[in-house]
């Protein structure tokens, strides 16, 4: 792709195509000697029983990773460092929301992560139980993480930011025996309280957690339910010194089932297994984050996502490194925070979102230059599109290799990057990378079904079974759907669809080019639109409505509401349309979260749609973003674009 800045001038051609050899012969291997490549990744952690098969691919798609073999993934992200760096940091818990700051080192992690284990066991949980933790950024969340593996319970982590309408759906389709939760999280300095919503959606659910383990951090009063809420603090101390030995579980044993959104509005259960996430993760560390023993790793996710999970608690810990948890804005108390972090702590390796970055670009340069970062070594960014400007601003300020990566919350870890770990490899501008070892990635033409090997062709960006150690088993209780929904997207193939359009250049750099479905990104968190329809239809006033997401320079994406009203009698006037997009908008936030909020919600006479009645949703937001809405011969009403058009133009003249 010419069109593409090359941080390398065709001058350079040479040792570009040098080190393709060095890591291509990686990843072949990883592919056609896959048993031997990934029985020697096997020995990065510890296991209790070695694997007697590799990988049992006698039932395509579902992959079963090192069958026989048991471990813990507590084991491996702590009990295991006990013997040479107890006394390190592991855990280092930031907040400049509530101005705390706390290091736990692997001895003391040890004994909390005990004490929160000895606190679910009271309350009943056992192993294959599943743990609904919905929490902010504070250590207790990591805790009940690494206490639910040690005690073999399946975890499932739910964003802070989602409220009571979201966290119902997951309770419903976890069936948590207990869910974690807090009093309250703040963002901003402002005291958002969880457990009314914690309250709400228990109140929704048909699913009744039989307790609730509450931190109670002083920032919210809390209503306590006798019989079912219990303290965390009394419990702590009732089980300071009782030991909770690990649990080994089969390598299949299920770790986590984190939600996430599709197509349809129900979100999915991605599931993770235990002993292939634990390879995959400590092999990515070795290999693509370069991260060693006794550093500092510093994830600003959250542990409500993919990359909380293995980026903020697994992976830096089963490398030994200690890891930041931070609560709290980049620009609080100024934009200088996170650089003060990485000075203070020695952070390494970083990893965080574009969006992030793009907010930081907004803000003083000097802050880059104000503290010393002569710790770090490289910059990680994943979850959305990094644009050339925000790469450039960030290597430029930073002085460090910024590495863009591509994958999903189900695949648990990079799917596209360069691997310096294996070899030191050029990035380009706009591009992610290369296929990462143990991925057979492919691009498929939507219109033939079949592989594009050529360059510079547009396809879904798909995967080769059997998908590598760490990605998703299957969806939770819904083998139909994880076939169905991932594996026959493509007519006639069994192939994995990341539902990713991508093209792939002559040096074989992927270049990612959005979704195929209707899920949405904004600001690095994945949303469903379908999801945040059906809970705008909720609305009384509200005959029918369609979202689609918008180019954002600085979220990337925005969610964006045409809506047609049930009676528009009273819409006559600017006020009232803004009223009903008020109520409009705070129902979202009631019932998903203020990450779902459309950024406006239109009210207009009627959707586009073909004549048979499908929603033309393409056409919809190319409007919307003021660009060609192409070929509309099956439309039926070419009034309704002309009125979005509109409506999108008058809002957006300042
Ligand atoms: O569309 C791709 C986009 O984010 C989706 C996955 O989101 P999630 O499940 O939240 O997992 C994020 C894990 C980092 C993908 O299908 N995406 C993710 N990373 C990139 C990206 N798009 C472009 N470039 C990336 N580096």
């Amino acid at each position: 792709m010419d069109t593409h800045n090359y941080e390398f001038s065709s001058k350079t051609d040479k040792p570009r195509r040098a080190w393709m050899s060095r890591y291509a012969e990686f990843h072949r291997r990883s592919i056609t000697d896959r048993e031997a490549f990934w029985a020697e990744q096997a020995q990065l952690i510890d296991w209790q029983q070695a694997p007697k098969q590799i990988c049992d691919y006698s039932n395509p798609p579902f992959a079963r990773w090192y069958v026989g073999g048991t471990t813990n993934l507590c084991h491996n992200a702590v009990d295991r460092h006990l013997k040479d760096r107890a006394d390190q940091a592991a855990l280092i818990y930031v907040s400049t929301e509530t101005d705390e700051e706390k290091t736990y080192s692997f001895r003391e992690l040890h004994a909390e992560v005990q004490r929160m284990a000895a606190s679910l066991l009271e309350l009943g949980v056992r192993s294959g139980d599943r743990v609904l933790i919905y929490m902010p950024m504070i250590a207790e969340a990591a805790f009940a993480m690494l206490a639910c593996a040690r005690i073999g319970a399946i975890h499932s982590v739910v964003f802070g930011g989602f409220a009571s309408g979201s966290l119902a759906s997951r309770i419903e389709d976890a069936e948590p025996k207990v869910v974690v939760s807090a009093d309250a999280g703040s963002r901003g300095g402002k005291v958002v309280a969880y457990k009314p919503l914690l309250d709400e959606a228990i109140r929704l659910s048909k699913h009744k957690p039989a307790a609730a383990l509450l931190v109670d951090r002083g920032l919210s009063p809390m209503d306590l339910t006798a019989g079912r809420d219990h303290l965390w603090g009394p419990l702590r101390e009732k089980h300071l010194n009782t030991p909770v030995p690990c649990e080994w579980v089969d390598a299949t044993h299920i770790s986590y089932t984190l939600y996430t959104s599709g197509t349809t509005g129900k979100p999915k259960g991605v599931q993770r297994d235990t002993g292939g996430y634990a390879v995959a993760l400590a092999a990515s560390m070795k290999y693509i984050f370069e991260g060693k023993p006794g550093e500092t790793y510093f994830s600003t996710s959250d542990i409500g996502w993919v990359v909380g999970h293995s980026y903020i608690v697994y992976g830096p810990l089963i490398a030994g490194m200690a890891t930041i948890m931070y609560e709290g804005l980049p620009i609080r108390p100024d934009a200088g925070i996170w650089w003060q972090l990485v000075e203070k702590y020695k952070v390494s390796r970083m990893f965080s979102a574009p969006t992030a970055v793009r907010v930081l670009k907004k803000q003083d340069p000097a802050f880059l230059k104000k503290y010393d970062l002569s710790s770090l070594k490289a910059l990680y960014l994943a979850g959305e599109p990094l644009d050339e400007p925000t790469a450039q601003w960030i290597s430029q300020g930073l002085g460090v290799p910024i590495i863009d990566n591509y994958w999903q919350t189900e695949t648990g870890w990079p799917i596209l990057t360069i691997a310096n770990g294996v070899e030191k490899a050029p990035s380009k501008f706009g591009s992610p990378g290369v296929p990462m070892y143990g991925y057979d990635v492919k691009l498929i033409s939507e219109s033939t079904g079949e592989e594009l090997t050529g360059p510079d062709q547009k396809g879904v960006v798909a995967i080769e079974g059997p998908l590598p150690p760490g990605c998703m088993q299957t969806v939770w209780r819904d083998d139909a759907r994880f076939v169905n929904t991932y594996w026959k997207s493509i007519p006639g193939k069994l192939v994995y669809s990341t539902f990713d359009w991508g093209i792939r250049d002559k040096d074989g750099y992927f270049f990612i080019l959005g979704r195929t479905d209707d899920v949405i990104n904004v600001a690095g968190h994945r949303l469903g639109t379908r999801e945040i329809e059906e809970c705008i239809s909720g609305h009384p006033n509200v005959a029918e409505v369609a979202v689609v997401g918008v180019a954002d320079q600085l979220k990337g994406q925005v969610a964006m509401a045409f809506a047609v009203a049930k009676d528009a009698s009273g819409l006559t006037s600017d006020a009232a349309r803004l009223k009903l997009e008020g109520e409009v908008m705070k129902l979202v936030d009631s019932q998903l979260g203020a990450v779902a909020r459309p950024s406006r919600v239109f009210f207009v006479n009627l959707l586009p749609k073909t004549r048979s009645g499908k929603l033309l949703r393409r056409a919809l937001q190319a409007v919307a973003e003021g660009r060609d809405p192409g070929d509309l011969t099956t439309m039926d009403d070419p009034a309704a674009l002309q009125q979005v058009r509109e409506l999108v133009g008058a809002a957006a003249k300042p």
